[in-house]
């Protein structure tokens, strides 16, 4: 663990130091849209929630098929049956953690715009978005072959879900973490 709060403490001192997030957050917390978000009550403590439950929707979705890969739940309906049924919802939910999330850092600039959790999470997201998608478009041109290798429990298949759910619960974390790193 140590060395994650080195980095994030490298980090926080080179966005300080070495770019103009700090100038421009104090800019962005001076305009009236972010100020109305702050001074708006409930503002933020409703868009944290919507964004929590856009969290648990991207999880459960993607739980939902990993647990079918592996042939543990879901089994009445086939691969595709459950691809159709939960990936709208991770894409959707996406969006929705896009929109609440950035009227979050538009609204609390000093906190997420200096903030080392927020950006490695903005780095991470695009990254975890663009794999599922490549997954997606696997299984959706590919279906038999993932179908048979979900029914043989595939070793490659397993381990691509297995880090797939394991790259989001570090997104998890880093938004966790946005409220406890240095800034
Ligand atoms: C797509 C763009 C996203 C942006 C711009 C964004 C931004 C933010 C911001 C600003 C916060 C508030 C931090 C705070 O004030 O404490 C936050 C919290 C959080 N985010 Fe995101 N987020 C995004 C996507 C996601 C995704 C995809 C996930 C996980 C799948 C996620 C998980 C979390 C979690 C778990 C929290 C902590 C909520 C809490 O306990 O208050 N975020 N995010």
């Amino acid at each position: 663990m140590q060395f994650i709060a080195d980095y994030m403490v490298a980090l926080s001192q080179w966005i300080q130091t070495s770019t103009p997030l700090p100038t421009f957050a104090l800019w962005l917390q001076k305009q009236w849209y972010s100020d109305g978000i702050a001074k708006t009550p409930y503002a933020i403590p409703v868009l944290q929630t919507i964004h929590t439950l856009a969290v648990a929707m991207i999880i459960t979705a993607i739980l939902m098929i990993t647990l079918r890969v592996f042939m543990v739940a879901g089994k009445s309906r086939t691969l595709a049956q459950t691809l159709h049924r939960f990936a709208p919802w991770i894409w959707w939910c996406l969006l929705v953690c896009f929109v609440t999330g950035w009227l979050l850092a538009i609204g609390e600039p000093p906190r997420d715009m200096t903030n080392p959790a927020f950006w490695t999470k903005m780095v991470v997201v695009p990254i975890a978005a663009l794999i599922a998608l490549g997954i997606q478009t696997s299984m959706t041109k590919n279906i038999v072959s993932w179908e048979a290798a979900a029914t043989h429990r595939g070793i490659v298949a397993q381990v691509v879900s297995v880090l797939f759910i394991l790259l989001w619960l570090v997104i998890m974390a880093l938004g966790r973490w946005i409220a406890y790193v240095p800034t």
